[in-house]
């Protein structure tokens, strides 16, 4: 039997529980045989998919982040329309939702107070409600319509990292069970979506074998107090998620923006002092895909025409970005709506190492708590 690894803080723990967390939300739902997905427990019959108008994901930090991702999921494979609200504004806007509409509420503790506001408004409105929660029985999984539960097993440091990941896996189930019931894709293409999804744990295992690649990283950059995150499409959320880690474990300035708004303002920061992150994989077999990455590599020249520090994340053997960036991370590759939940790891364990070398209490940060219950 081969000994129990032993990790220093929860937080490294967590991130290296990934693999088992994915197989343990995945597998139970999917048969590769029939090609199909099974949800039931989110309480939401065929016909009721078939008319839903619009959904609402509504959810607070990395949650919501989650959510971003999960809006080109559903988008693309069922084609249903997606909103994503920050839970704490959500009322605020007054959203005009009813009974064609179906609110997702992404919580991990299911104990949020701003989601439990946004869940309750919902439902005022005449709105279905569904839960996507790690925490069985929570409140918000007990007040919704129906619950999807991750089961990432119980994560303790206040930084979500298994939870995220499960919470996208989650969401691109959701997905194809939509795309199922609207017939939006064709049963090889179902099948084609599972295999990928079942892949994923033996793909997050190779990521994290590298994990020594981003302590070198944070090592030479842990003195350096701002970094800009880029991504484009459903890459855009990891780049944000990504500067979050940084922010709230090791006190970094950390910006997360879509790459292609750099253009827009964000281009006058850039020089050799504020290192750039940049997530540029490709699915070469994505003509959309690979559209975007040749824009990115536009942007990528033009950073370092700057004189910019680049740590890219691209596809493993993309030599054309490894020879441009400063740093290349390499990860397996995968469809492009599937690769943020391989992406958001090496951004994971640069935040936790950053934080290590900056000597501080990486799992209990400063002025945060691992539930947020009050607004
Ligand atoms: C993430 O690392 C944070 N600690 C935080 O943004 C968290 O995701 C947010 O408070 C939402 O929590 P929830 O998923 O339990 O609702």
């Amino acid at each position: 039997m081969t000994p129990e690894r032993v990790f220093r803080h929860h937080m490294i723990k967590e991130i290296f529980e990934q693999p088992r967390a994915l197989e343990a939300t995945i597998a139970p739902r999917v048969s590769l045989d029939k090609g199909s997905i099974r949800l039931e427990e989110c309480r939401l019959i065929d016909e009721e998919i078939r008319r839903l108008h619009r959904i609402n994901i509504i959810a607070s930090g990395t949650s919501r982040h989650a959510g971003m991702a999960g809006q080109f999921m559903i988008q693309d494979l069922a084609s249903i329309p997606v909103d994503v609200d920050y839970a704490s504004e959500f009322e605020y806007r007054n959203p005009l939702i009813g009974p064609c509409e179906l609110a997702i509420l992404i919580t991990q503790s299911g104990e949020t107070a701003d989601t439990t506001g946004a869940l309750r408004e919902a439902k005022k409105k005449g709105s279905k409600t569904i839960a996507i929660s790690n925490v069985v029985g929570s409140t918000i999984a007990r007040e919704a319509d129906g619950v999807l539960y991750t089961r990432a097993g119980k994560e303790t440091s206040i930084a979500s990292t298994k939870a995220f990941t499960a919470q996208m896996a989650m969401l691109y189930l959701f997905a194809l069970y939509n795309a199922q019931a609207r017939a939006t894709l064709h049963d090889e293409q179902l099948r084609a979506h599972i295999r990928q999804l079942l892949e994923l744990p033996g793909k997050l295992e190779r990521v994290l074998e590298s994990a020594a690649h981003s302590e070198e990283l944070a090592k030479r950059y842990h003195g350096v107090e701002d970094f800009l995150f880029l991504g484009r499409a459903v890459h855009y959320p990891v780049a944000m998620d990504g500067a979050l880690k940084l922010k709230e474990v090791s006190y970094v300035h950390a910006e997360g923006y879509p790459t292609g708004e750099t253009k827009h303002g964000p281009n006058a920061l850039i020089d050799e002092k504020l290192p750039i992150v940049i997530i540029m994989t490709c699915d070469r077999k994505d003509p959309g895909s690979l559209l975007r990455y040749k824009k990115s590599l536009n942007n990528l020249k033009g950073f370092k025409n700057q004189g910019g520090h680049v740590i890219a994340l691209a596809t493993e053997g993309d030599e054309k970005v490894s020879r441009l960036a400063d740093h290349t991370i390499f990860i397996p590759q995968a469809e492009e709506l599937i690769s943020p939940i391989l992406e958001i790891v090496p951004l994971q364990l640069f935040a936790y190492y950053m934080a290590v070398h900056r000597g501080l209490d990486v799992d209990r940060p400063r002025n945060l708590t691992k539930s947020v219950t009050v607004e």
